[in-house]
């Protein structure tokens, strides 16, 4: 392989993806022409509705190919191949030598990006970060800042409340079984325990719950099995940071390219906050749940969880009014504090390699 395109892919690859599923693979043409074929896990997992979750993560890869790029004076452009199914979008990308591209700033910071799921300081943010993450987005996009404690405190019981709907529904205790890598501060193609935000006691508890939907259940009937894990992975996680903050689009995203390019924008703000030495946790399935309300679906064999994921679209909707909800594409907690020291890895390039 080329080695310039070797040095591109192996940076790129640390793009996030939700529960690090990273939904692509490569498939290398020559040395300027590559062409990225993604995949979504709408199939199982209810997370990922209409694999949006899916296209956001290749958007956050193509802007990461792209900085990595220019590291070589190379220019990424991107084409998406319009007949390709939907749940698998698949991206011409072409790399051309160009005088006037410059090494981006953010190159150090692509592998430097994890997310934080616990505690973070609860300093303001400060007006100069918060105008240099603005601008780190194009001008179809803004972000709103919920920061006052009043906010932090209205989104914390929010992800405390959303986090019980998690806990208790059938569909998605599948996927966080799938998910999670036991007794590990690192995984290759999970996220390791030691990375989701609990203590130890509580780790253990949620092993032994998770070996079936029958322990879980009775745990949450019985012995308020959800209540640790919601206090220490949502609601004080929701208090301890600096701000909130949702990502918006300037009109609903309606297609894969409108999600691809939301995902570039998300890429570029978690980039950007890395560079000013703030961490991130992405908060997204409050967003799915209620997107699944919106459009009056459900996403459970049982009704309980519906029913609450709709009270709680309406107070996600309350707490960002007048803005439509489905513009937001992207929410998460920021602040300032240490990284995460257990963190998901990422499949080796050759494991990402095509060769049709
Ligand atoms: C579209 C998308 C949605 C995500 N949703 C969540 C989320 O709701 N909660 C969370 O803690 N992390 C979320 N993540 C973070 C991923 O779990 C994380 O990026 C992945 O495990 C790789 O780990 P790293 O970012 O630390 O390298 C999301 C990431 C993406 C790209």
């Amino acid at each position: 392989m080329d080695s310039r395109l070797e040095h591109i892919l192996d940076a790129a690859r640390w793009a996030p993806s939700g529960d690090n599923t990273q939904p692509w693979r490569f498939e290398i043409v020559d040395a300027g022409h590559l062409i990225v074929h993604g995949f979504d896990t709408r199939e199982h997992c209810v997370y990922d509705l209409d694999g949006h979750a899916s296209q956001l993560a290749i958007g956050c890869l193509l802007e990461t190919l792209a900085i990595a790029a220019s590291e070589h004076g190379l220019r990424a452009e991107f084409a998406r191949r319009p007949h390709a199914p939907e749940h698998q979008p698949t991206l011409e990308v072409t790399l051309t030598p160009d005088v006037g591209i410059v090494a981006d700033p953010l190159i150090p910071c692509i592998r430097e990006r994890r997310v934080q799921r616990r505690a973070m300081s609860t300093q303001p943010i400060g007006a100069v970060a918060k105008e240099t993450l603005a601008r780190s987005l194009s001008p179809d996009f803004q972000v709103v800042w919920k920061e006052t404690t009043r906010e932090r405190w209205a989104l914390a019981r929010l992800m405390f409340a959303n986090a019980y709907v998690r806990l208790t529904t059938p569909e998605a205790y599948r996927v966080h079984r799938d998910v999670i890598e036991w007794n590990s501060r690192f995984s290759e193609t999970r996220i390791p325990d030691q990375a989701v935000g609990a203590d130890r006691l509580t780790l253990k508890l949620m092993r032994w719950a998770m070996h079936s939907w029958e322990r879980v259940d009775f745990l949450n009937r019985y012995l308020m099995g959800t209540l640790m894990p919601r206090l220490q992975m949502d609601l004080l996680p929701g208090l301890a940071c600096g701000a909130h903050f949702a990502i918006v689009a300037a009109k609903p995203p309606a297609n894969v390219d409108d999600y691809l390019a939301a995902g570039r924008q998300v890429q570029r703000f978690w980039l950007t906050a890395t560079r000013l030495d703030l961490e991130v946790q992405p908060e997204m399935t409050p967003l799915i749940f209620s997107r699944y309300v919106r459009e009056g679906r459900g996403f459970s064999r049982l009704s309980r969880p519906g029913e609450i994921a709709a009270s709680l679209a309406d107070r996600l909707a309350g707490e960002f009014a007048p803005i439509d909800p489905a513009r937001l594409v992207f929410l998460g907690r920021i602040g300032a504090g240490p990284q995460a020291t257990a963190r998901s890895t990422r499949l080796p390039v050759e494991r990402l390699l095509r060769s049709d």
